[in-house]
C-alpha cells in the first residue's frame, strides 16, 4: 500500500512527543497500520531542542501544511480556538483528515466542524483531547456501543490532579505546584483553564456528548475549579473518610442531562478517589457491562502523543486499503443525536460537606441541625473540633445526605444568617459513585 503522508503543525509539548514517537516507534506504527506514515511536512513557529527536526521539510507558516497538495492528514498540534480553527477548516476544505489533541476546539466549535468534515468526505480524529493518553474515546464509541451509558464520572484534568494531591500528600503550596505543572508541560498555555474547571469542561462535554448521542453543549455545562479548595477542607474530609477529586460527571435521567464539573468529595474506598498526581481516570456506568474504568496519565508529551499516533494509524488503516471510516465522529449516526435538555444546577441533587466558623457556646449544632431537618436535609456525619488556643469559635463540620442544590442552598443561606455563625459556609458536593 502506498504511504500515508502527514503533516504536523505546533512543535510544542506534544507536537515534538508525537514527532519522537512516530520517529522512535516507527517498525511498529507502519506494521500496525499496514503502510509506512512519512512526516512529509512540519508546521511550527520555532523548533524544540525536545526533537531532533534537522532532516525535516519544516515550514513557519502552518497554513502551508494545509495547502501541501502531498500532505493527507494534518495534525493540529496548536491548541486554542485562534490559529488552530482556521487551519483546521482550511485543512477540511482541501479535503484533508485532520487529527487533533484540541479539546476547546472539538468542545467549542465541534458542531460545526464535524459538519463540514462530512460533508467533504473527511473525519477528525480526537482521540488526545480527553483524558491524554487513556483510548476512551474509542472506548465509548466503539468498546461500549452496545450500552445505554447511565453516567460516567471523570478526573479529567492532569494538573488539577497534580496539584490537589501535592497539597494533600506534601502540604505544598498552591501556585508553587501549579509552577511544577507547568514546567513539566502539564499545564495548558492558560493556566486559568485547569485551575477553574474550563478545561476538564471542555473534556466533560466531548465524553457527554459520544455518551448520550447528543450535540456538543459547552455553554450549558456548570464549571466550578478548585482555587477555592483550603488545606483543612482536605483535611476534614480525610476524617470523613474521603478524597476531594476535581471530577466531571455527566448523567442521564428521565428529566435531562446532568453536566458539571466541580470539587467533589469521594468515598476513598472507591478506586477512582486513589488516582492520584497527573493521572486521569473515568468511570462509565453501562446499563450492559456495568461499571468500568479507565486510568492512565493524562497529561505530558508521550502519553498524549500516543493518543494523537494512535488516531493516525487508525486513519492510515483506512486510508491505505482506500475505504472510508465507519466510525461517526460522535459514535452516533448523523441525523441520530438528540438535544437532551442540560439540567440547571438548582435542580440537581448530591450530598454536600459543610464547614462552617461557630461560636464556642451551647445549642448552636442543633440550631443548624434544627435548619436542616426543617428543610428535610438529614445528617450523615458530624464532626466538631476543639477549639483552638485562645480562639473563641470552633470549626464544625457536616455531612449531609442527598437532597437538590437549591434547597442546600436555602439551608445554607438561613445557617449563614445564625448570629452564632461566623463568615460564610464552605459547601463541596459529595458523590458517592456506587
Ligand atoms: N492541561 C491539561 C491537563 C493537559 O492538565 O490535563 C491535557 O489535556
Amino acid at each position: 500500500m502506498k504511504p500515508v503522508k502527514i503533516g504536523i503543525c505546533g512543535l510544542g509539548t506534544v507536537g515534538s512527543g508525537t514527532f519522537n514517537v512516530l520517529t522512535r516507534n516507527q517498525r511498529e506504527i507502519s506494521a500496525r497500520a499496514g503502510t509506512d506514515i512519512i512526516i512529509e511536512q512540519i508546521g511550527a513557529r520555532r523548533d524544540n531542542p525536545a526533537c531532533d527536526t534537522s532532516n525535516s521539510n519544516v515550514t513557519r507558516d502552518v497554513f502551508d501544511v494545509a495547502r501541501n497538495p502531498e500532505v493527507e492528514v494534518v495534525v493540529e498540534l496548536i491548541g486554542g480556538t485562534g490559529i488552530a480553527k482556521e487551519l483546521v477548516e482550511e485543512a477540511i476544505a482541501n479535503g484533508k483528515h485532520v487529527v487533533t489533541a484540541n479539546k476547546a476546539l472539538i468542545a467549542e466549535f465541534g458542531n460545526e466542524l464535524f459538519a463540514k468534515a462530512e460533508a467533504k468526505g473527511v473525519t477528525i480524529a480526537y482521540e488526545a483531547a480527553v483524558a491524554g493518553g487513556i483510548p476512551i474515546i474509542k472506548a465509548l464509541r466503539e468498546g461500549l456501543s452496545a450500552n445505554k451509558i447511565e453516567w460516567l464520572a471523570g478526573i479529567i484534568n492532569g494538573t488539577g490532579n497534580f496539584i490537589l494531591t501535592e497539597m494533600r500528600d506534601k502540604g505544598r503550596d498552591f501556585a508553587d505546584v501549579l509552577k511544577e505543572a507547568q514546567e513539566l508541560g502539564y499545564a495548558e498555555a492558560d493556566p486559568t483553564f485547569d485551575v477553574e474547571g474550563i478545561d476538564a469542561a471542555h473534556k466533560l462535554v466531548i465524553l457527554a456528548s459520544i455518551a448520550f448521542g447528543m450535540p456538543l453543549q459547552f455553554n450549558s455545562i456548570f464549571t466550578e475549579g478548585i482555587s477555592e479548595i483550603a488545606p483543612e477542607d482536605v483535611v476534614h474530609a480525610d476524617e470523613f473518610g474521603y478524597s476531594i477529586k476535581h471530577l466531571g460527571v455527566a448523567r442521564q435521567s428521565e428529566a435531562g442531562v446532568e453536566l458539571r464539573v466541580h470539587p467533589t468529595l469521594i468515598p476513598k474506598k472507591r478506586l477512582i478517589a486513589n488516582v492520584d498526581g497527573v493521572m486521569n481516570a473515568v468511570l462509565v456506568k453501562g446499563d450492559a457491562v456495568g461499571p468500568t474504568l479507565y486510568y492512565g496519565p493524562g497529561a505530558g508529551a508521550e502519553p498524549t502523543a500516543s493518543a494523537v499516533v494512535a488516531d493516525v494509524v487508525d486513519l492510515a488503516r483506512t486510508l491505505g486499503s482506500g475505504q472510508q471510516t465507519t466510525v461517526a465522529h460522535l459514535g452516533f449516526a448523523a441525523g441520530s443525536l438528540q438535544d437532551f435538555p442540560i439540567l440547571p444546577i438548582e435542580e440537581i441533587e448530591t450530598a454536600y460537606y459543610l464547614r462552617m466558623e461557630a461560636e464556642d457556646k451551647p445549642g448552636v449544632l442543633s440550631e443548624v441541625t434544627k435548619i436542616l431537618s426543617g428543610l428535610d436535609i438529614s445528617i450523615e456525619a458530624v464532626i466538631q473540633k476543639e477549639p483552638a488556643n485562645g480562639a473563641s469559635d470552633v470549626p464544625l463540620m457536616l455531612l449531609t445526605n442527598r437532597t437538590q442544590e437549591k434547597n442546600l442552598l436555602n439551608a445554607v443561606n438561613q445557617i449563614e444568617a445564625l448570629d452564632a455563625i461566623i463568615g460564610q459556609v464552605t459547601r463541596i458536593r459529595v458523590e458517592t459513585l456506587g
